[in-house]
């Protein structure tokens, strides 16, 4: 038996930079990860889109922001996670500024930015640094941080007074003081456990916090790239109702087999 509060879950088979079937205005808090431009593991799936660099990478990415943006309600958040990518092309060395690609195309689309989290990955290997020894100047910085990158949709969303919805989703003074401070480094439990690997999902921690910070009880929380469904069962969990959009015949199958076994309604 599901237990009270949770709130409705669907799940949408289609494209993130389309989000057939969600209407314009309708969802009040976006909490996503996409896939990552150059970084290895996105590479057939950009390629099947017809993305081979950089520029057409976030290109295509643009376009589900875009989509982001009608589904909002006015004065309603965009928070995508996103990293920043190492990689050699054409012999070269380089850093791909993933971050700044996503603020440039939002901003671009009439986001506005919000002052953004950067959350330390938890890894088994404290001492392992990628950069190049010991002498200077010729090694680099470490890339063990994600960052959360917060956008709004217009104005700031207004409410009457003594709302009982936005009450009833009051975070304590301990939590606002931790969860809305710029850098996170208590974000544990890593991966879901999926059984793969290559799902790059997030950690439960980090859709709670975000759902807890930017949405109240019984509102609408979307994920276009939904993955493995971290941030729907999140919402759900948490009164909120979710709906995830994925293009993946193979993570829309386990989506569904587990949202069938929890029994979660659809709306
Ligand atoms: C980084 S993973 C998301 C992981 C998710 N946050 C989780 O915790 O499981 C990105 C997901 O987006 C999906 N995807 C990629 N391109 C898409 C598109 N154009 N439309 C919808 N989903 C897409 C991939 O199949 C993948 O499951």
């Amino acid at each position: 038996m599901r237990p009270a509060g949770e709130g409705r879950l669907r799940i949408v088979a289609g494209e993130a930079g389309e989000l057939p079937g969600i209407p314009p205005a309708s969802v009040h808090l976006i909490v996503t990860s996409p896939p990552y431009p150059m970084v290895a593991l996105w590479d057939e799936m950009f390629a099947a889109a017809g993305a081979h660099d950089y520029a057409s990478m976030h290109a295509l990415l643009t376009n589900a922001w875009r989509a982001a943006r009608s589904a909002l309600v006015p004065g309603g958040l965009l928070v995508v996670n996103i990293g920043d990518a190492l990689r050699s092309v054409d012999g070269e060395f380089r850093l791909w500024p993933n971050h700044s690609a996503v603020v440039d195309s939002c901003e671009s689309l009439g986001f506005r930015s919000l002052p953004y989290v950067l959350w330390k990955k938890p890894t088994n290997k404290p001492n392992a640094f990628l950069g190049s020894g010991f002498l200077p100047p010729n090694a680099y910085v470490t890339l063990d941080c994600e960052f959360l990158l917060i956008f709004r949709n217009g104005k700031l969303r207004a409410f009457p007074p003594h709302d009982r919805a936005r009450e009833a989703s009051r975070f304590a003074k301990a939590e606002r003081d931790r969860w809305f401070s710029q850098v996170w480094t208590d974000i544990r439990g890593a991966r879901q456990a999926t059984g793969d690997r290559r799902s790059a999902a997030f950690p439960p921690a980090i859709p709670e916090r975000l759902i807890r910070m930017f949405s109240c009880v019984g509102e609408t929380v979307l994920d276009p790239f939904a993955g493995t469904g971290t941030t729907l069962w999140e919402a759900v969990r948490l009164g909120r109702n979710a709906i995830g959009v994925e293009n993946d015949p193979r993570r829309l199958e386990h989506l569904r087999a587990v949202a069938e076994r929890a029994g979660y309604p659809d709306f």
